[in-house]
């Protein structure tokens, strides 16, 4: 059961679309009115977990932490990093209650979970308008179905977005493309699509391709889809002021653009150098936004990455005074944490500037700040879904609840060390738990440099996610599947993800189309499994337990009841794994997972592409006595639970 109370006058933050009964109170916190803020506060038992927050740092139970919704571009984030690219505002507490509430408000919140031992969970949200919406269920599995099914239904990609793809923020024209598609089909590693990043326009601008580097990418995005590779340009929420360009000059004569508080449109520099950010908050911004994308799809393209959307700001017209990017950056080094602190509350200063007209309705970005990502990735899905009539491939960095019928999420700026592959393990399950389904993170990291042990682990855990995406930053080593020497371990791994693919898409698009989860952490389905966090269940049938600790051979792997252990080693080796805890050897060329006793698993042969993909060529694996495999043409919009068909043993 799900009940919504209203405080103070919140804005339409289109998350929730469900019709929901309002109560007058509150039935779980206590709230405390400050000089605009509300505080809601709940006692904790000492046996409650707390699960939740999407995106956001720590562990899976988020006791003892204080985490800060309000989205920010952490470059490098580590353990105490308060906040994220995504706000995700949804809390489980399972224990002497079980319940899930959502405070659905885009202004700055600040989540203590019994911090310093607190035993209490403590919610200041900055602007005393929202809504709370408190879920009653008996599970915390329970719980978060409910909020999937509130929301609404989540985002449907198309079967090539559930390959493998590669990505570096720097390949810079056809000749650098056309090296990585070598690369990968030499070695006859798979691959379904590359990703093109800033480099590909003419001087950052969205909607622009640099002439030099791509003289007619209509033909080009043709060659590579020939070699069954698609294309999946990058594109910013700033646009570049730029007089003489059509995109901009549009958006200033149709008031798109967000304002300051004396009427201008608001400058910020990011990639391009000045932009104006698009107001997305406002229907015919959006609706125009949107149909930019024509641009692209007219030259067969049909998968994005928006970045910069919290938005990200370099510095403003505010901030800047004359001093150049390289004056800002020098700065950065030679006064650390003093330039931090400063640079924070120009930004603050610089959130607070500016404006939205939410058709209508004059709003301080400041306030509801925490939209601004999601809101693009509304107005990208919908221009999309209007320009091609069919599914397409969409993820975003910054999110909000509610997106994720538009979109998915990448996790932003990872760093190629051990501690972000558990990270991404937690936010798979995170992620899932608010409607994020189509997610992964950087495979093999952003900054810094990859090592063949690291990238190798990371893939075998990526497989899994239904975004599997290698990239890295502009300065790191090479970090392509063929860019290690050996290729044969590469070729491996990355191929179980396509062996995979008749469980992965099923799976997938039953959980989308029934509101349900994806990834899920083990203890929602075995309570006795409680505290372990790198174990996950994958769809219904599927238990992974990656190994995510450097130089480890093997991982202690627990078993809440008898399963089947299959070993991929280019060849799927099933065994009888008895329910307890076992010791798992993994070579780096293997992975190693478990099917669930009564459940099948329906594999396929080894392809190179989802072009090859064929539902009608499958081994079932496992003991249990039928599948609902779900195949449609992998592109349409016509998805429905009427696609599964039962597949027996
Ligand atoms: C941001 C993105 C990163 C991208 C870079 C250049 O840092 O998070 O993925 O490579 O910008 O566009």
């Amino acid at each position: 059961m799900i009940t919504k109370t209203v405080y103070g006058d919140p804005i339409k933050t289109d998350a929730v679309t469900a019709e929901v009964e309002t109560i007058p109170e509150t039935r779980h916190f206590s709230v405390k009115r400050g000089a605009r803020s509300l505080t809601f506060t709940y006692a904790l038992a000492p046996e409650d977990t707390v699960y939740g927050l999407g995106e956001a740092m720590g562990r899976l139970n988020k006791r003892g932490g204080r985490y800060v919704s309000f989205n920010t571009d952490t470059g490098e984030h580590e353990e105490t990093t308060p906040s994220l690219y995504g706000s995700h505002n949804f809390l489980v507490i399972s224990g002497r209650e079980t319940f899930g509430a959502f405070f659905d408000t885009p202004a700055r919140t600040v989540f203590e979970i019994d911090w310093k031992g607190s035993g209490l969970i403590r919610v200041e949200c900055e602007t005393g308008d929202l809504s709370l919406f408190e879920i009653e269920n008996s599970t915390a599995y329970g719980v978060c179905r409910e909020l999937l099914a509130a929301v609404g239904p989540c985002y449907l990609p198309p079967l090539w977005a559930f390959g493998y793809g590669q990505s570096r923020f720097g390949y810079r024209d056809e000749a650098d493309f056309r090296a990585v598609a070598d690369g990968y089909q030499k070695n006859g590693i798979p691959l379904d699509y590359i990703c093109m990043d800033i480099d590909y326009m003419d001087k950052f601008r969205d909607f622009s391709f640099d002439k030099k580097g791509f003289p007619d990418i209509a033909a080009f995005s043709a060659e590579m889809g020939e070699r069954g590779i698609r294309l999946v340009p990058i594109v910013d929420a700033g646009i570049k002021i730029e007089p003489g360009d059509p995109v901009y000059e549009e958006g200033v004569r149709n008031g798109y653009f967000c304002r300051n508080k004396d009427g201008g449109y608001f400058r910020a520099a990011v990639w391009p150098g000045m932009t104006h950010f698009p107001d997305f908050l406002n229907t015919s911004a959006r609706e125009w936004f949107g149909r930019q994308y024509r641009f692209y799809t007219d030259a067969g393209i049909e998968g994005f990455w928006n970045d910069m959307n919290e938005p990200a700001i370099f510095y403003s017209q505010y901030t800047k005074g004359w001093k150049s990017v390289l004056w800002q950056l020098a700065m950065d080094v030679l006064f650390g944490e003093k330039r931090r602190e400063q640079k924070e509350r120009g930004h603050i200063r610089d959130l607070k500037s500016f404006s939205h007209n939410m058709d209508g309705r004059r709003l301080r970005h400041y306030d509801v700040h925490n939209l601004f990502g999601g809101m693009m990735t509304r107005a990208t899905g919908e221009g999309l879904r209007k320009l091609l009539g069919h599914r397409y491939m969409l993820f975003s960095r910054s999110s909000y609840i509610g997106a994720n019928r538009y979109g998915g999420v990448w996790t932003g700026d990872n760093t190629s060390k051990w501690e972000h592959l558990m990270l991404n393990v937690r936010h798979s399950q995170e992620l899932n738990m608010c409607g994020f389904l189509y997610s992964g993170a950087d495979t093999g990291g952003f900054n810094g440099n990859c090592t063949r042990e690291l990238l190798l682990r990371w893939l075998a855990f990526s497989v899994f996610t239904p975004l599997m995406r290698n990239h890295t930053g502009k300065l790191t080593r090479a970090q392509e599947a063929y860019a290690f020497g050996d290729t044969e371990a590469f070729r491996k791994v990355i191929s179980l993800r396509y062996r995979l693919l008749p469980y992965i898409y099923s799976e997938y698009m039953k959980a989308a189309l029934t509101s349900d989860m994806y990834i899920k952490p083990l203890e929602f389905v075995y309570p006795e499994a409680r505290g372990i966090e790198d174990q996950i269940l994958v769809g219904d049938s599927l238990m992974a337990a990656p190994i995510v600790q450097e130089g480890a051979p093997e991982r202690q792997v627990f078993l809440p009841e008898d399963m089947t252990e299959v070993r991929y080693d280019g060849n799927f080796h099933c065994s009888p794994a008895p329910r307890g805890t076992r010791t798992v050897h993994m070579a780096l060329d293997e992975v190693v997972f478990f099917i669930r006793k009564g459940k099948l698993l329906p594999v396929g042969p080894e392809i190179q592409n989802t072009r090859e993909y064929d539902p009608e060529r499958l081994t079932l694996l496992g003991d249990g006595e039928s599948y609902g495999l779900y195949t449609d043409d992998g592109i349409g919009f016509d998805c429905t639970m009427e696609n599964v068909r039962t597949l027996r043993k």
